[in-house]
């Protein structure tokens, strides 16, 4: 079973150079599953818009959808250090708004810490939920809420303009009171040179192996999410074969009237 890290043991675990395992859930039965997997923390992600939902892309999802979502994976893991990610929109136009968001993530969620992406005045934001007592990670580089302003689902930070731009935004959250950032999409140069220099861990996705730690869609490494695969994700199953599988064995055999047996039959 999962014993849930304090923040301040995320920010040892760098020191120490133990890597921090990062999934996500979106629900409480995938997240009792991840409890019992070794994960150090459940991010109930907004790739849940896409994953589940069936939206285009994450920007249509709602704070409603988000708070529906999170408050399921806080009921089927209880003592999961668990991450709600900020929906477009939410902590945008005012850092009052912000904080009203993040705090119904903390509130009527139950999460421990929220997550944002990076926007042009995310760092107000995140100052202003910081100073009312909220933890916060953040998310630089590829941002999806933001991809069409980045040229599309691609990799940042191949020139040295960029690079800069996400090294700095990095910092700025750092210094804004992040516990953490995410690095989406970009060279593992970079991630590497963004590691060395903030004090905080930082978690790759499509980053490399220098970061402090790793997220994943957990759709993702399980083969259940066929939509697109992107080339940072390693599939460890292919469980949507295996689902679609037992499915067709299950309608043959109703078909064949070979299901329910006397074994799942009450005489
Ligand atoms: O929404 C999400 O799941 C994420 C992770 C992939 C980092 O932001």
């Amino acid at each position: 079973m999962m014993k849930k890290p304090t923040v301040d043991e995320i920010l040892e675990k760098k020191k120490q150079g133990e890597p921090i395992l990062i999934l996500t859930a979106y629900d409480a039965l995938w997240a009792s599953l991840l409890t019992e997997s070794g994960v150090d923390i459940i991010l109930v992600g907004d790739s849940v818009g896409m994953v589940l939902l069936g939206y285009e892309t994450t920007t249509s999802v709602t704070m409603e959808e988000m708070i529906h979502h999170a408050k399921a994976a806080r009921r089927g893991a209880p003592g999961a250090l668990l991450i709600g990610d900020m929906p477009f929109g939410s902590y945008h136009q005012s850092p009052q708004e912000s904080v009203a968001n993040a705090f119904r993530f903390i509130r009527e969620a139950g999460c421990d810490a929220v997550k944002i992406e990076w926007h042009s005045r995310v760092v107000e934001m995140v100052q202003a939920m910081i100073a009312a007592g909220i933890s916060v990670m953040g998310h630089v580089g590829l941002t999806p809420q933001t991809a069409s302003q980045l040229g599309g689902y691609k990799v940042q930070g191949k020139d040295p303009q960029r690079a800069k731009e996400i090294l700095e935004g990095a910092v700025a959250l750092e210094k804004a009171g992040c516990f953490s950032v995410v690095l989406e999409c970009i060279p593992d140069s970079l991630a590497s040179e963004i590691t060395k220099k903030l004090n905080i861990p930082t978690v790759g996705i499509g980053a490399g192996v220098h970061c402090d730690g790793q997220v994943l869609v957990t759709q993702d490494l399980l083969g259940l999410f066929n939509r697109f695969t992107p080339k940072f994700v390693k599939r460890y199953a292919d469980l949507r074969e295996e689902a679609v599988k037992a499915i067709r064995q299950f309608t043959q055999e109703v078909k064949e009237k070979k299901f329910p047996s006397m074994e799942q039959t009450f005489q």
